[in-house]
């Protein structure tokens, strides 16, 4: 085995889109209808809803029933992103699926999206846990801005109770299912500069899509987030079912000091890369995993309560889902507009830790002025 060694850790952003910038121009979202709420889960757990509540700030959670997988989730949120942008899914040039839970070993779930979807584009699923929509926004907007693909579909979707042992209370309490969407456009290379001043919060010149990011790894966390069979390194078998080592195994703990630090840092470093300021970001949004979590990064960054998103009463943690659902909610809202800064971070097994911060860029359905 040889091992390759990256080049310099961090290095400054270079471009990170094409001249006339990338576009949000459709979102959407999907939850399973079952919804499983901290009282349900104290008839066969030795827990209670104050301590899932003060612990994490998690009072209910959506769990798939039969038929509602990975995939079948993340195609109720990419038709409902395409609707909304109306484009056809002929048009789609590149599809991405950031996942941990894939439908099947082989093929990529994005594969079976996207047939289902009805489109050839090119599709692939990214592995980068929680953190995964992060990664899937940064690799489109490198897509788009080396020129080989304008229209791109990135979504995020997971179904973790696939691999939850629902009697483990230390993870069990946590999780939730769900898909979230975003169809991106790259803009007429003539639209260059500010898109205006008309966002609700701080706008700082540009023009739209991926203004900064950062993606790192905490290598001392690569145990702490772990399903130990069914891969290459302990392949299936009866006994490993036996073992119940198809299920997530987790130091929470652990997980939780090295997030809030990981994390901070990511923020910092992207904030430096974009020349701004936590004032700057007009709206946050963080991977949902645990609200103690979010206020100890937004105590140690400086970042504005009022602008962060939080989903995690009603959905709990659905890992790669929990940005783009955010985003969408806000989005259908109307808390974003253009020019809006939005900033995006989000962690998870790996320990991979993403950070983007995107400048908001919309277009009207039928294609036309920015909304
Ligand atoms: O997307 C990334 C994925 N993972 C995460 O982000 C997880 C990050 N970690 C966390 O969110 C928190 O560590 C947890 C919510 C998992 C746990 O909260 P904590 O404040 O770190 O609790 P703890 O693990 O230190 O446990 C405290 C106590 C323990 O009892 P003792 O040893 O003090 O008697 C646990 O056994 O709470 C007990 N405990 C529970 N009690 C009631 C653990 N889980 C539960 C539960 N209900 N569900």
């Amino acid at each position: 085995m040889s091992v390759l060694t990256a080049g310099a850790a961090h290095p400054a952003t270079p471009a990170l889109a094409p001249s006339g910038g990338v576009r949000v121009i459709g979102w959407g979202a999907a939850v399973p209808e079952h919804r499983v709420t901290n009282h349900d889960l104290t008839r066969h757990l030795d827990t209670s809803d104050e301590w899932i509540v003060e612990r994490s700030g998690i009072r209910e959670r959506r769990w798939a029933g039969p038929g509602e997988s990975t995939g079948h989730l993340a195609v109720a949120a990419c038709r409902a992103a395409l609707d909304r942008a109306g484009t056809r899914p002929d048009q789609l040039d590149a599809v991405l699926l950031a996942t941990t839970t894939p439908d099947h070993p082989v093929p990529s779930t994005a594969a079976e999206v996207a047939a289902a979807l009805g489109t050839t584009a090119g599709a692939f699923d990214i592995n980068a846990a929680c953190a995964g929509f992060v990664y899937g926004l940064t690799v489109a907007a490198g897509l788009m801005t080396a020129g080989v693909a304008r229209t791109v579909l990135v979504a995020g979707a997971d179904v973790i109770t696939s691999i939850l042992d629902k009697g483990d209370r230390q993870t069990a309490v946590l999780f939730g299912d769900g898909a979230g969407a975003v169809v991106l456009a790259a803009g007429d290379p003539a639209e260059t500069g500010d898109p205006g001043e008309t966002g609700a919060g701080p706008t700082v010149a540009g023009p739209p899509g991926l203004v900064a990011c950062d993606l790192a790894g905490d290598p001392g966390g690569v145990d702490l987030l772990v399903v130990p069979a069914g891969g290459s390194a302990r392949p299936a078998s009866a006994e490993t079912v036996a073992a119940g080592e198809h299920h997530l195994r987790m130091d929470g703990r652990e997980v939780f000091r090295r997030a809030v630090r990981a994390v901070e840092a990511s923020i910092e470093r992207t904030l430096a890369r974009a020349g701004c300021s936590p004032e700057d970001v007009a709206l946050f949004v963080p991977h949902q995993a645990n609200a103690r979590i979010v206020e100890a990064v937004l105590a140690r960054t400086g970042l504005d309560p009022a602008r962060t998103l939080s989903t995690i009463d009603r959905y709990g943690n659905t890992s790669a889902s929990s940005i783009p659902i955010a985003l969408s909610e806000a989005a259908d809202a109307g808390t974003v507009a253009p020019g809006d800064l939005v900033l995006m971070s989000g962690f998870g097994a790996g320990l991979t830790v993403g950070t983007a911060l995107w400048r908001w860029g919309t277009l009207t359905p039928a294609g036309g002025d920015d909304v």
